[in-house]
Parts: C-alpha cells; structure tokens; sequence
C-alpha cells in the first residue's frame, strides 16, 4: 500500500508543487492533503490544480482544538511534511505523529534558524554577515522552531557577485530537487 503525505504550508508552496508532482509519478507514497493556516495562500491553488484535497485552519483549530490531529489520523496519514509553514507545531500534533513530521529550512542549520528567521530574512542574512556559503536542511521537527535531528544537508557556494535573488534560487533549486527525493527515501524505509 502507498504511504500517505499531509503537505502543511503558509506561503506560495512551490515546494510542496514539487512533492506532490514526484508522488503523482511514485509507487511509494501520494500526497492525501494540503493544510495552510493561510485561507488565501497560493498552495491551496497549487493542491486545487492537482486535484488534492485541502483544508485551511485557524490557530484556534490549530492549538485549541483536536480537530487537526483526528482530520489526519482519519486520513491515516504516515508522514506530515512542512513546507514553508510559518507556525509553531503543537505538542498534540508531535505526539499524534512521532518522528513522522519533517521541515525544510533555507539554510544550513543550526545557522540562520529559529523564530522569525524564514525565507529571504535567512538569505539577507547569510549575505550580510558574507559568509561563502549556504544550503538546506531536512529534519525531524521537534518542539522548538528549526531544531530535531537532520536528515539531509546540501550547500551551495556563495560568489561575491551573488545578491538576494541569485541565493534564494540556488537554495530553491536545491530544495526542489532533495526534498521530494528524501521524503521517498524516508518513506520506503518506514515501517508502518
Ligand atoms: C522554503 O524556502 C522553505 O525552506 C522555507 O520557506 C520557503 C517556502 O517556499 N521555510 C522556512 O524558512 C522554515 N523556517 P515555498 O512556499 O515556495 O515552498
């Protein structure tokens, strides 16, 4: 049987358009449904234009509430995959789905992450502070923003002509091609 995805992000979602195509073609798993707490996130669009459920939620649904826990556990969901998602994941959430829920951050943590650091904040900084180079990191998500265990890292060298732009699309590209590939990775050795 395929293993089920739950895509959780805020934003655009363009990784999460990368994911949802690699499954569409893969035995392994598929993506069941998008969540945003954005009702106007472009993502909700990206799931629409493939078909995949979604559903936008409230804080209030998100911290107050079992309703997100049981809504996933109904689905039978086996791996929850952040993508760009902004908030704080719940306790609940975390004990529901033990080591079952993954993040991707724009940087090679434990540099530029944490509270606030998201998207091109993590990239500015990377360039004020001229360092030569930056990547990505896959890990586990545990109670704090940008921390748990690291599954995967890549980087990408910096050149001194490099500007906002330049670094937020080598970090991009990099994200689109691994994430998809580690979730399949993660997913094909997981046992139930
Ligand atoms: C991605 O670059 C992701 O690494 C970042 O948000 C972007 C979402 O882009 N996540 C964080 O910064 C988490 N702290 P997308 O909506 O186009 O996939």
């Amino acid at each position: 049987m395929k293993k089920r995805i739950a895509i959780f992000a805020s934003g655009s979602g363009s990784n999460a358009q990368k994911i949802i195509e690699h499954f569409k073609r893969s035995n392994v798993a598929e993506v069941v449904l998008v969540l945003s707490n954005n009702p106007n996130a472009y993502v909700l669009q990206r799931a629409d234009n493939f078909e995949i459920p979604s559903h936008s939620f409230s804080k209030h649904e998100l911290y107050d509430t079992d309703q997100i826990v049981k809504l996933l556990k109904n689905l039978q969901v086996d791996l929850i995959v952040l993508a760009g998602f902004l908030l704080l994941v719940p306790q609940s959430l975390l004990q529901a789905f033990p080591n079952k829920i993954i993040n991707i951050h724009p940087s090679l943590l434990p540099k530029y992450g944490g509270k606030g650091m998201y998207g091109d904040k993590v990239h500015q900084s990377v360039l004020d502070n001229r360092e030569e180079e930056s990547g990505i990191t896959i890990h586990f998500v545990n109670e704090h923003f940008d921390e748990g265990e690291v599954i995967h890292q890549s980087r990408f060298k910096i050149d001194h002509k490099d500007n906002l732009e330049v670094v937020k699309f080598k970090g991009q590209q990099l994200e689109h091609h691994h994430y998809p590939r580690v979730i399949e990775h993660l997913l094909a050795k997981m046992k139930s």
